[in-house]
């Protein structure tokens, strides 16, 4: 039987308190709402998911272009049941659906396939439920004498011992497509909140005589929604834990778990240790036998093995060969390409350039760019003064250069195979290979001369 997915992201959030759409609130750097679709496509529906969006819609639709969405309009937010109605005319007839919530978004493709399993039968209505210690603000799940499932009452609406009650309806359901048909149409809004409840469906479903059935999900995290930025700020750290936790599975060391922070999409390898206050942002890959070191950001960038980032550093969009060691304090930029065992030291800045195999660049350099060879060293304090005012110009150095301490490499320039260029020396003209290129003030002493000295000293 065919199951489509529909998943509910109309809603504001008022309690998020925010001008942004709640769904597009962030975990891990992604939005609430692409952590659940990306979980539905794991389950692979015969459709892409139907998003019913409403508040913000094209802030959301915008966001999530780079997604296969069916959306689903729900210009006014009436309740859950209303926002399902709005996806009833992509639904196949003749299928199931499965209904997940956009604020919902540590949900696993497991847990919800144990819960579609669990169907007694294609005509069955299912319900996630779970046992929470608190279940403040949570619809309650009311089961009979033989526990069975009689309804779902929002908290709004609950009596006192009602609220009493531990068991909570986790906003993800499975009904057949037919029934959603027939009654959907016909809920009311007769409630605290006047919003047409989807939770009403579950009383109809019982008076129909319609089977029930329900999981209950052992692990608490992935059923909680979001609804202020508490729940946000908590459902982050328990999310950042299961991804530190399937890292150290795959093999990767941190010497506190807690203290690095993942906000994209991140692969390690084996043997690599992370160290404290790392953020990773973006794309980043990380070789195996890494070592990164603390306080560092990579946004977007790609490591190969037996790479060390010390302490302090920050690389944005850049690749990086193995055996490079980089840092402390070393700034790399976008569009940077390291090759292999090439060195990066303290306090230097490297954009849109490439450095070949084995370079040193190790102290308080400007690199921008420019076209580095092998074996190039590159002294303390040189600059590749790369901009005029208006455009940009290459600097190319080619192997085995040695480029003196404090010199400034005016661009466009070519600096030729095994050429020095003496320390000090600003060089506006192309320097050839194994010269010695000089371009600096005479040095002389003046004999007989005179230090100033203050009145007083006299
Ligand atoms: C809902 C359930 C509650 C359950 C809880 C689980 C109802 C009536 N209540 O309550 O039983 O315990 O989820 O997290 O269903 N939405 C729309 N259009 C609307 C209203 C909401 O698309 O008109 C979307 C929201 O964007 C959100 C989801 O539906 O993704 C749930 O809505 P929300 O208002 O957060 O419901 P809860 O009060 O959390
Ligand atoms: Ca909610």
């Amino acid at each position: 039987m065919s199951l489509d997915i529909v998943i509910l992201a109309a809603g504001q959030g008022k309690r998020m308190c925010s001008d942004l759409p709640k769904v597009l609130h962030c975990i891990a750097g992604k939005p609430l709402l692409e952590h659940v679709i990306q979980t539905a496509e794991l389950l692979k529906p015969n459709h892409a998911p139907i998003v019913v969006c409403g508040h913000g819609s094209s802030q959301v639709q915008e966001n999530l272009a780079h997604r296969s969405i069916t959306w689903a309009l729900q210009s006014e937010q009436l309740g859950t049941a209303h926002a399902l109605q709005q996806a009833l005319p992509s639904l196949n007839s003749s299928g199931r659906v499965l209904v997940l919530c956009g604020d919902v978004p540590l949900i696993t493709a497991q847990t919800l396939k144990n819960f579609i399993d669990a169907a007694p039968s294609n005509d069955a209505i299912g319900i996630v439920t779970a046992h929470l210690s608190n279940p403040t603000g949570l619809g309650r799940i009311i089961r009979d004498t033989h526990n069975m499932i009689q309804r779902i009452v929002e908290e709004k609406d609950a009596k006192v011992d009602e609220r009493a009650i531990k068991e909570i309806n986790a906003g993800i359901y499975v009904f057949p497509v037919e029934f959603l048909q027939k009654w959907l149409p016909t809920l009311k809004n007769h409630n605290a909140q006047k919003e047409y409840y989807l939770t009403d469906l579950i009383a109809l479903a019982v008076q129909e005589g319609h089977p029930i059935f329900s999981t209950t999900s052992a692990n608490q995290d992935e059923i909680l929604g979001v609804n202020d930025r508490i729940q946000l700020a908590y459902l982050e750290r328990c999310y950042q834990k299961r991804l530190m936790e399937n890292l150290m599975r795959g093999g990767v060391s941190f010497y506190d778990p807690a203290r690095v922070d993942i906000r994209g999409d991140v692969t390690i390898g084996q043997d690599t240790t992370v160290d404290i206050n790392v953020i990773l942002e973006g794309t980043v890959n990380i070789g195996k036998n890494c070592i990164i070191g603390p306080n560092t950001i990579l946004r977007n960038v790609s490591i190969d093995n037996h790479v060390e980032i010390k302490a302090h550093s920050i690389i944005d969009g850049a690749e990086i060969a193995s055996h490079c060691v980089i840092g402390p304090f070393a700034r790399i930029r976008p569009f940077t390409k390291l090759q292999a065992e090439s060195h990066i030291g303290n306090f230097v800045e490297i954009k849109n350039s490439e450095v070949g195999v084995g370079s040193k660049i190790n102290h308080l350099s400007y690199i921008g760019d420019s076209l580095i060879g092998s074996k190039v060293n590159i002294g303390a304090g040189t600059i590749t003064c790369n901009y005029d005012g208006v455009t940009k110009h290459r600097t190319i150095i080619h192997d085995k250069a040695f480029i003196g301490s404090n010199s400034q490499l005016v661009a466009p320039i070519t600096i030729g195979e095994g050429a020095t260029i003496a320390a000090g020396s600003t060089i506006t003209r192309d320097a050839p290979a194994y010269q010695l290129t000089i371009s600096r003030a005479q040095q002389r002493s003046i004999p007989n001369w005179q230090r100033p000295t203050k009145e007083k000293e006299k």
